[in-house]
This record gives C-alpha cells, structure tokens and sequence, in this order.
C-alpha cells in the first residue's frame, strides 16, 4: 500500500454544508482522509450553513449520508465517533453581516498563521459576497485559502466577474478552483501515461492518430439537482469543465515539469486552439439532446421534462466535433459527448491510432483494425491498448485483436480515495496544478458561449432520446458522416 503522509495541520470551513456536495462528497471525505491518519487531530472542521441546527442534529445528519451508501467497513463505522466531535456546526448566513460570523471565529483557531480553507459549496452567485465577508472579518489570513466549485458563472461574463469579485480578497495562487475530474486517479494518470512514456509521445499526432472520443455517460438523471440543472444542462454543467479538461489534458504539448503554471499553461493553448463553433456549423458539429422516457437496467424512468415539470428546452445530452487548430491536431476531430440517463455509467478516453499503411496479411484472414488506446475512467478503472495479434494455434493465420490490459482493480489496491478526498488534500498542500487557473476557465467559457450562441442564432434542434439508451440518433450520424462510430458496442 502507498504510504500516507499526512498534511499540515489546517482548518476548514465548509460552507454549504447542509447542500448536497457537502454531505454526500466534502464531509465523507474529510472523514476518509482522517481515517486513514492523513489529517492529524490538530486540525478543526467547521461546517457552517445558514440553517439553524444543532451539533448533534447535523453530526447526525452527516453520518447518515456516509454510512447509508453501505460501503463502509466496521471499523470506520466505529470511528465515527471519534470524527465526529472534531466536527463543528456552525449557523452563519456567509453572503450577510450576522453574528453568526462571531461564532465562526470562535470555532477556528486564533493562529493566523495556520493553514485555513473556505471551501464554497455554494451558488456562484454569491462567492463574491462571502470573499467580501470574509475579508471584513479579517479571516483572509496569510495562508488561507478559497476552495470554488464549479459552475464558475454561466458564461465568460459572468465568470470573469465571479473572478474579479474573489481576486479581489484572494491572490490567484490561493485560488482552487475545483474540476473534481482532475482528480480522478485514471485522469491523473493521463499525463502520466503519456510524458513517462516513450511510446506514445512520437506518434500523438496528426500523423499517428486518427481521432480521439470522449465519453462521460451517467444512467442517473438530473433527480433532486433538476432545479440547477434546468438552467443549466449538458454543456455548461459537464462540457464546459470535465469534458474540456479531460481534452486538454490528451491534447496539449508536453509542459516542462508537472509545476502547477507548466500544466497550466499547456492547457490554456490547447482551449484557446479550439476551433469556434459557428451558427454555420453547429447543425454539422453539435448535436443536442433530451432525454424521455425508457428503462434502465429493467426499471422504468420518466422522461426529463416530466422529471422537471414542465416543458422545457433544457439538452442532457450534447455530442461534439471539436478541432485543436494547431499544427499537432490538423485536421483530427476531438468527439465528445455526454449525457445523462444513458445505456450505462461509462466515462471513457479512446485515442484511436491510425490503419497501417500497407497490409501484408491480406483481409481474408480476419479484420485488421487500427490500434487503439481506452483509458477507462470509471467504473473498472483501467487502460487498455488493442493490439493485433495472431491467432495462436494451427489451420493457417488468422489475425485476433486483443488488449494489452492494465486493469487497477487487478494490478494496485483497490482502494485509492476519491476524487475529492485528493482534491482536499492538494488545497492544504497547496498544490495548484489539479486546479483550474482563472484565464482556463474563461477560455473554456468563450468557446461553449459561441456554441450557445450558434445553438441561440441557428435555432438548434432539441433531439429526444430514450432513457437507458446511447443518445439521439444525430449523434450516431455525425460520426458516420465521416466513416466512423461511437465505440459502444465493441468489446474490447
Ligand atoms: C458534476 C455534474 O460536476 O459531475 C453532475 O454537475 C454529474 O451533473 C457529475 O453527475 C458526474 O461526476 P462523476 O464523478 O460521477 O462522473
């Protein structure tokens, strides 16, 4: 097993912590990461929420979520206990003046100089006012720092805004800006894979590979979140951040070291290489989509508009073609897609190589396809490189093509922590390169404005599509255009 090391001791306050991202991520994984020893009991965990609640009330309300998802062993279930007296509740209005402020203060510790993180489980709406609050309050200590979820606004203007309001409290080397996606263990294996290689890097190219698809599938719909998710839908909440990150992160340039500003800066090119999408070609790169009625896995779900009630034009599902115009991408299309109550839970990265250029072999002796490479986000966490091999045996050559597997679940432990238990652990290590930097998510912001803008001046199609299906067909179509499909129903 990989040795722990614990991190400094720091304070965090969790505001929101009644909201959905608190109790079902941020607490349980404060409470993981304190298991396992990496935070020592010197550091203090505030949640703070403007509703009023008693300590008990919310210690409870807190265990409730970690413990009713079942997979959680005995023993952490008796450390509770333990946990859960180091975790205070606080009743403060953040966005205000009240003196739930005061309270707050009396929950951290006096030392100015510890390590302090606000995180902002909260609308963005209001990240301004509470920075605000907190420099009034003279908590914008010399070591503290500001914790923002995602949606950072809803469009460039917005954003930049949102930025300006809390650069003006906190410097932008104290500023983590959350895209949970990077902290996924197979996302950050990525660069990984990819600059502790050899392999790969000469052939990453136009000449060497002939598209990239991108894949984040759910099977949930927008349930309880529908009433953040109807104004928001498939683009803002998971292309503008996930999807773009995870293209960024397959198509830039080698940074010099995994600083925070190296990788960084490669990412930023690569949103600011993407080619605008126009109302001229929307209809041809973009297919928006919403989900109805179906079944999953044999149970029955309604559709999106019932599921929000009401009629409306919300997409929860978006597939696009993106082009990097640089000189390593010319002219090799990006697919990705996403949406919710899909056929399954899959979100996958294939680099698909391009076909040798001459065959010896001669297709009478099987199929010859183009070698692949599959980096298996979740679940079966993995990579795998499809490979043509021969059919070993006698009765003449025959070609197989069969994967060269790492599977995680196989070859290391299979418990690594999650995404934000990572996360929250590189805040107080104050390591920013897991951590989106203001000028990438504005340029990821322009280029998703210009596909609402063509989608708004073109008065895009809203496709509907089963739940418990691949999307609309529109989506399919895009890449047959081009003499290519979605990998679905290959196996690998
Ligand atoms: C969030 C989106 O950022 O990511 C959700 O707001 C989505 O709509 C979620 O369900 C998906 O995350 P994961 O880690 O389950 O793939």
């Amino acid at each position: 097993m990989a040795e722990l090391v614990p991190v400094e001791p720091f304070d965090i306050v969790v505001f929101g912590a009644t909201g959905d991202l608190a109790l079902r991520k941020l607490i349980p994984a404060l409470f993981h990461r304190w298991c396992d020893g990496q935070i020592t009991d010197d550091s203090r965990i505030v949640a703070a929420s403007r509703e009023p609640m008693a300590q008990e009330a919310f210690r409870e309300l807190a265990s409730t979520h970690i413990f009713d998802n079942g997979n959680v062993t005995d023993a952490r279930r008796k450390a509770w206990a333990a946990f859960s007296e180091r975790l205070n509740y606080v009743d403060l209005d953040a966005s205000g003046e009240g003196e739930g402020w005061a309270r707050l203060k009396d929950a951290l510790d006096p030392d100015d100089d510890k390590i302090r993180l606000y995180y902002l489980a909260l609308p963005p709406s209001i990240y301004g006012s509470v920075c605000a609050g907190l420099a009034r309050q003279g908590l914008n200590t010399p070591n503290a720092r500001i914790v923002l979820e995602k949606p950072i606004g809803s469009n460039y203007h917005t954003a930049r805004a949102i930025n300006d309001k809390v650069g003006e409290v906190f410097n932008e080397n104290n500023i983590f800006r959350i895209d949970h996606y990077l902290g996924k263990e197979t996302v950050q294996n990525l660069l990984i894979l990819r600059f502790a290689n050899y392999l790969f890097e000469p052939m990453w190219n136009a000449n060497g590979i002939d598209h990239v698809q991108i894949t984040v599938a759910e099977t949930l719909g927008a349930g309880k979140r529908a009433s953040y998710y109807d104004r928001s839908g498939a683009l803002r909440d998971m292309v503008q951040n996930h999807l773009l990150q995870l293209a960024c992160l397959v198509a830039m340039e080698p940074p010099e070291s995994l600083e925070a500003d190296s990788v960084r800066t490669e990412k930023l090119k690569v949103l600011k290489a993407l080619r605008p999408v126009t109302p001229a070609s929307v209809a041809n790169d973009v297919v928006r989509g919403q989900y109805q009625a179906g079944a999953i896995g044999g149970e029955t779900v309604p559709g999106y508009a019932e599921e929000v009630g009401t009629d409306t034009e919300t997409e929860t599902f978006v597939a696009i073609r993106a082009q990097v115009d640089n000189w390593r991408w010319a002219g090799v299309p990006f697919y990705m897609r996403t949406g919710k109550r899909m056929a399954s839970r899959r979100s996958e990265i294939i680099v698909q190589f391009k076909q040798i250029p001459h065959d010896i072999v001669g297709a009478a002796k099987g199929a010859l396809h183009p070698n692949r490479l599959v980096i298996r986000l979740q679940p079966d966490e993995g990579v795998k490189l499809m490979l043509m091999t021969k059919d070993p045996g006698p009765g003449g050559l025959r070609l197989r093509y069969v994967p060269l597997n790492l599977s995680y679940a196989e070859h290391f432990e299979a418990n690594y922590p999650d995404a934000y238990e990572r996360l929250l652990m590189a805040v107080v290590r104050g390591n920013l390169s897991l951590f989106m930097r203001r000028d990438e998510v504005e340029a990821a912001w322009r280029w998703v404005d210009g596909i609402i803008h063509a989608w708004d001046e073109s008065q895009a199609k809203l496709y509907g599509y089963q739940a418990g299906t691949d999307g609309p067909t529109p989506s399919a179509l895009m890449l047959a255009r081009e003499d290519r499909e979605w990998f679905d129903a290959i196996s690998y």
